[in-house]
């Protein structure tokens, strides 16, 4: 590699993607090596943590009473600071290994479009908190637009909607920059609660996270289906207090959901509306590209064409293209300086 530094062959540099949903860690030369959900479990009594990740998800709704799960961002902010950083120094530790002390390690991360200063201090504090030595930050949407190759310093219009698990953040890209960002939140957790509340009050059946999620992922649709679906679920009756199992169809998660997309359409038509002429135009040309787990609801592209009238793509890969975004910058941070929100000093491209 040209230009390659002494600190370079030491050093492990990573980009970040720390979602609401799920955490994913990208290793300079290497590609993706973490992705895990973005939750701890903690021992209350002791306060030591019991298990992250993947196995903690396992957890919810199934501990005893001195187990806490807690997913600590909420709608992509941080919500719990010593969980959040536990999380990343798990995945760090993962990722690098805990004999990193002559290593140099930088790290790149998303960040939603919308924060405020004391959030965005926030995460560069959790990420140096876990480890790293120097931390710089993305804009979302940038990050994912690039992580999917748009041509995002071209003078035309990079639509790109993120339907994570907490934000869902609308952005028009061009020429290297966010010409408008909307960001709400209202994504795949509101779903999974609008889908609890259904069937509570559907069928007097109270269901918890996890069977939402399975019922979202599994019959979720945003459009009708061509072949219908149904799943039983299993939950405690309100009436008796017992357990009791339905058989849910695809047409009643369509109708618990449908409030929340509609409010996802019509922020795409606000960031629509405000945006310049020539550069609607050219969405019309280039197409609306979505990714995040929210993009892999069945239907959501064909919704979005036929409320928007715009073709629709869902990127490939939709949900690592944060972390792959925030990875290219991280291996080449000179020639992508001018992407993050703290660029580099003179003296830092030196080392
Ligand atoms: N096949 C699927 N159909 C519908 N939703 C899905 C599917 N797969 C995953 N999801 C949802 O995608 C969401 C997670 O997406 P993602 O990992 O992009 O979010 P995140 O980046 O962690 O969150 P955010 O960007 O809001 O901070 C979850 O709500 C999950 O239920
Ligand atoms: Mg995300």
């Amino acid at each position: 590699m040209r230009g390659m530094k002494i600190f370079d062959y030491f050093s492990k540099n990573i980009g970040i993607d720390l979602g609401t949903a799920n955490s994913l860690i990208y290793l300079g030369g290497r590609g993706i090596v973490m992705n895990e959900p973005s939750v701890a479990a903690i021992n209350n009594k002791t306060g030591q943590i019991v298990a992250i990740g993947e196995e903690a998800k396992k957890m919810i709704g199934r501990t005893p009473l001195h187990i806490t799960v807690v997913r600590p961002l909420i709608n992509g902010v941080i919500s719990d600071f010593e969980m959040t950083e536990e999380i990343l120094r798990f995945l760090f530790k993962k990722t690098i290994g805990s004999s990193n002390f002559f290593n140099y390690n930088k790290a790149v991360i998303g960040a939603p479009s919308n924060l405020t200063e004391v959030e965005r201090k926030s995460v560069e504090d959790a990420v140096l908190g876990a480890g790293a030595n120097k931390v710089y930050i993305i804009e979302e949407p940038l990050a994912a637009a690039l992580g999917a190759r748009m041509p995002i310093d071209e003078p035309t219009s990079n639509l790109i909607i993120d339907i994570g698990g907490g934000t869902t953040e609308i952005a028009v890209i061009s020429m290297g920059g966010i010409v408008r960002a909307k960001s709400i939140k209202i994504a795949g957790d509101k779903f999974n609660n609008d889908i609890i509340k259904f069937v509570k009050d559907e069928f007097r059946l109270e269901i918890g996270e996890p069977s939402a999620e399975e019922l979202k992922i599994n019959i979720g649709s945003a459009l009708p289906l061509e072949q219908k679906m149904e799943l039983a679920i299993r939950g405690r009756d309100m009436a008796t207090g017992l357990p009791r199992e339905v058989l849910i169809k695809d047409s009643f998660i369509r109708a618990a959901i449908s409030k929340s997309l509609k409010t996802i359409t019509d922020s795409i038509k606000e960031t629509i509306e405000t945006t310049p002429p020539e550069l609607v135009g050219d969405i019309l040309k280039r197409g609306i590209y979505i990714c995040g787990g929210g993009s892999l609801l069945k239907g959501i592209d064909k919704l979005i064409e036929k409320e928007i009238l715009v073709t629709a793509n869902i990127i490939d890969d939709p949900l690592t293209c944060v972390a792959r975004g925030s990875g290219m910058i991280v291996e080449n941070l000179e020639k992508y300086s001018y992407l993050i929100n703290n660029p580099l000093r003179p003296k830092d491209i030196k080392i």
